[in-house]
């Protein structure tokens, strides 16, 4: 990819780098995105049947097992190049964020520091009635598994829809996307509040935005760069041009 000149050169000067990321950031990792049509995770369902709190009241055991399935699909998966890329971009911007709607890992697995996980991550469990976290439960494959603590039924720590964020997360994600020079929307199809919202704040705060995507979203018109692609090879790209040539 030709990135523009202007481009690199403000890339190579910018203190505050924020970055939100998607499935679409995993999908090179082998994870499969939500909305990608055929292939993703909702092809098969309905987002509000399996990931919700309605759903998990009606059927727990169908969203458990679900979400079972996905850690084990995650368990095998490793961070690919733009999970890296982002590591080094980090390392190199003096005040760098990096907000994810993911809950695979991945970009703290890959080494990334300052992360937002604000959706949850599907490897953390807690309970549904106390909240109690808990690392370890029971290998029953008939029932879910329910709370030492006080017999509720356990969850995967992730945001269901219909579910607040948790608060600290996105409080930080807001002031550092209201404060940034750069904005990357990067692998999501920018379709969910509210952090489909930050790329508009960063706007609004006179941001460059920037989006690294496989296909075009509603976002893309408001960008002042879009580039179209896998962000496993334009990353990789992007830094190389700005910081090793
Ligand atoms: N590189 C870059 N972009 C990619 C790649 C890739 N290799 N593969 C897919 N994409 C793009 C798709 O074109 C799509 O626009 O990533 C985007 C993924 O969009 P979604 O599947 O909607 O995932 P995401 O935006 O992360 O969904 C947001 O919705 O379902 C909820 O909580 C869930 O966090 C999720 C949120």
């Amino acid at each position: 990819m030709n990135f523009p000149s202007d481009f690199i050169r403000f890339l190579t000067t910018a203190e505050q780098v924020v970055v939100l990321t998607g499935a679409g950031v995993s999908q090179e990792s082998g994870l499969r995105t939500f909305r990608d049509a055929q292939t993703g995770l909702w092809a098969q369902y309905k987002p509000e049947d399996l990931a919700s709190p309605e759903a998990f009241a009606r059927a727990p055991k169908l969203v458990w097992d679900w979400y079972a399935w996905r850690r084990e699909a995650i368990k095998g998966a490793r961070p690919n190049p733009g999970h890296y890329a982002l590591v080094e971009m980090e390392n190199r911007i003096p005040n760098f964020t990096l907000i994810t709607q993911n809950v695979d890992g991945l970009h703290r697995f890959a080494g990334s520091k300052n992360v937002l996980e604000l959706h949850g991550n599907i490897q953390r469990v807690r309970c549904s009635e106390c909240g109690m976290f808990t690392e370890t439960w029971g290998d029953d494959t008939e029932a879910v598994p329910v709370c030492h603590e006080c017999g509720g039924l356990l969850r995967p720590d992730v945001v269901w829809f219909g579910e607040a964020l948790p608060r600290g997360e996105l409080e930080a994600a807001v002031r550092a996307a209201r404060a940034c020079q750069v904005f990357f929307s990067i692998g999501t199809s920018g379709v969910v509040q509210p952090a489909a919202s930050l790329a508009h704040a960063a706007r609004n705060n006179g941001s460059v935005v920037v989006e690294i995507n496989a296909e075009p979203t509603p976002l893309t018109p408001r960008v002042d760069y879009a580039f179209h692609g896998k962000s496993g090879e334009l990353l990789p790209e992007l830094v190389k041009a700005v910081w090793r040539n």
